[in-house]
């Protein structure tokens, strides 16, 4: 076992850990965030993402010891007061989920992307995302929702 202290969305946890345990495996099984999902488990789909020190991440390819001393950001600690976040409203007003079950990745990733580029074209916002798969939606209201927080639906 490996002691770890780990931020999660504002908050400071200290565990023992396995060496092997995966970042997503911490944060659902020990911290019950279960907001951050597994699709695939071999990095392919982003379900999993969150924000390491500010960036995303696919939290089924970090170890959790490689988070000690960081700072974690999952899709549970973006609402404030009950508010829902920005970009979780822009989801919900624009109509980007249907089972849901990409949401929370992408939702994480649209955030780093405008954190990068506040201003991207749709071809920009479609090659930042394209690390997350969705089998629903078919992305068109991704990217709206995405245009929505910018500022600028040029749809
Ligand atoms: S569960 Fe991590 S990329 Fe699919
Ligand atoms: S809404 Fe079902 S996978 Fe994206």
């Amino acid at each position: 076992m490996t002691r770890i202290s780990v931020h999660v969305d504002g908050v400071e946890y200290t565990d023992d850990v396995e060496p092997r345990t995966l970042l997503v495996h911490y944060l659902r099984e020990r911290l019950g965030k279960t907001g951050t999902v597994v699709g695939c488990d071999t990095s392919s789909c982003g379900a999993c993402t969150v924000h390491l020190d500010g960036s995303s991440v696919k939290s089924c390819t970090v170890l959790a010891v490689q988070a000690d001393g960081t700072s974690v950001d999952t899709v549970e600690g973006l609402a404030k007061d009950g508010e829902l976040h920005p970009m979780q409203q822009a989801f919900t007003d624009c109509h980007s989920l249907q089972c849901g079950y990409c949401t929370p990745g992408m939702i994480m990733a649209s955030l780093d992307l405008l954190k990068d580029n506040p201003d991207p074209t749709e071809e920009e916002i479609r090659t930042g995302l394209e690390g997350n798969l969705c089998r629903c939606t078919g992305y068109q209201n991704i990217v709206r929702a995405v245009q929505q927080v910018a500022g600028g639906d040029r749809s």
